[in-house]
């Protein structure tokens, strides 16, 4: 066959394909209730999860979320499926999530003394198994780049060298002065004093913390029943072509807003499948022995920054990718203070704009939830003038077809009974949003 018959077979899958997402754009019909288990087993049973095909960097696709209004996806990588939706929220609904997050109070993502705690277990201690660890070369010396490269991996914690003497010096850590750690001086490590040490320096510095922001999970202050955060749940649902349900048994919304200096360095918001460790599930109590789970991302950007705090994406697309190679790297392409303009994809934050992007492929033989993407490592560049707001909208799914309909099940029964509490009880419980138009 030749070359030319094939593209154009390509181009007119690619363009049946636009089509069909665009047709499949539909208000969501056929729910379950929650009184009939058996409906979600018929309809989810033997249902394939979908994800949007990206089809080619650059590609367009119209979409019809809104009655009137035309959105455009523009597709920013393959591996993950990356996608841009510039004027997803119209900018008094960015205002409206950025007042709730006001109202349910902004908190540093970590406190100091919760760090310093945290700081002390990653330390490890002092023993030749945790040395050979941090000896990555395994020369029987830990240099300075090894150093940085540890404390950066466990302890989300990247100085400059300068800062690294003063901390070889303060604790006396490197007796001899050769600017190296023998397995001898790593032995007396005093590991508390490291970790204080460690916490006054990301105190003072926060370009040396791997995420220097603050948050708030749109929780108690409007939990599900905001008008305007249903009406968004309704769009990424269009959007996805998720099962309704899914979108409503994930995440609550979690606002990050980054200040001057702000940023988060390169990370996977999902985890790799640990048979031993479930995925957690949000009517579940299990908490603590699960793994969080997020088959995909939406994250908004809820108004512009005047400069930096692009979203990242270092190696998305990459075909050369070396593991190994980007474990020993000195200039570690996550460390996104320093790297940002080098990753493959960059983001520019514009108000109302969201990416989507899947955490996760589908497995093919169970057509649920598979493997993660390594490549959808990502993160949020420096701020560097003005202030950046962003939400993060965590789809929530596990590689367990019957735990996450059962779960289904229980959210939709959990639900209607605390309709029914609010409809007897006489009163709308979120008047003052409830008449907002937007
Ligand atoms: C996150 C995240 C990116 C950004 O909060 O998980 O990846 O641009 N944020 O802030
Ligand atoms: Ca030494
Ligand atoms: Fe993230």
């Amino acid at each position: 066959m030749g070359r030319f018959v094939i593209i154009a077979f390509i181009h007119l899958i690619a363009h049946f394909l636009s089509i069909t997402a665009k047709e499949q754009v539909v208000s969501p019909t056929n729910v379950c209730s929650p009184q009939n288990p058996e409906c979600y087993y018929e309809r989810f049973g033997n249902f394939k999860i979908p994800q949007v095909e990206p089809i080619k960097v650059g590609h367009v696709r119209k979409l019809n979320l809104i009655d009137g209004v035309e959105h455009e996806m523009v597709t920013a990588a393959i591996h993950p499926p990356i996608f841009e939706i510039p004027n997803f929220l119209s900018e008094k609904e960015c205002d409206h999530i950025i007042e709730l997050a006001r109202k349910e109070g902004m908190e540093d993502s970590r406190t100091l003394l919760q760090g310093i705690k945290q700081d002390t277990r990653a330390l490890g201690k002092n023993t030749k198994v945790y040395f050979d660890l941090w000896d990555v070369n395994k020369d029987g010396e830990i240099d300075m780049d090894e150093m940085i490269h540890n404390l950066e991996n466990q302890l989300d914690f990247t100085p400059d060298k300068p800062t690294l003497l003063e901390m070889y010096s303060a604790i006396q850590l490197d007796k001899d002065h050769d600017e190296k750690i023998s397995f001898q001086e790593f032995k007396q490590r005093n590991i508390p004093e490291m970790a204080k040490f460690i916490g006054k320096v990301k105190e003072q510095q926060p370009h040396t913390k791997s995420r220097h922001s603050r948050q708030a999970w749109i929780e108690s202050v409007s939990g599900r029943s905001d008008r305007v955060i249903a009406s968004i749940e309704e769009r990424v649902q269009r959007l996805t072509m998720l099962p309704r349900e899914l979108i409503r048994a994930s995440e609550y919304l979690q606002v990050v807003s980054y200040g001057p200096m702000g940023h988060y360095n390169c990370h996977l918001d999902s985890d790799f499948i640990k048979p031993k460790r479930p995925c957690c599930h949000f009517m579940s109590s299990e908490l603590g022995h699960c793994r969080v789970c997020r088959y995909a991302t939406v994250l908004y950007f809820l108004d512009n920054v005047e400069d930096g705090g692009e979203t990242a994406f270092p190696i998305a697309d990459n075909s050369t990718f070396d593991r190994e190679e980007w474990m020993r790297d000195p200039e570690n392409v996550c460390n996104l203070a320093k790297n940002c303009h080098k990753a493959n994809v960059v983001v520019k934050p514009e108000k109302g704009k969201a990416v989507l992007w899947y955490n996760h492929r589908v497995d093919n033989t169970t057509g649920w939830m598979g493997e993660i993407y390594t490549f959808s490592f990502h993160g949020g560049c420096d701020v560097t003038r003005g202030t950046k707001w962003i939400a993060n909208h965590w789809i929530s799914l596990s590689e367990d077809r019957e735990k996450d309909i059962q779960n289904w099940i229980e959210l939709g029964q959990f639900e209607e009974e605390q309709q029914k509490a609010t409809t007897t009880s006489g009163g709308d419980s979120n008047e003052e949003t409830s008449h907002q138009e937007l």
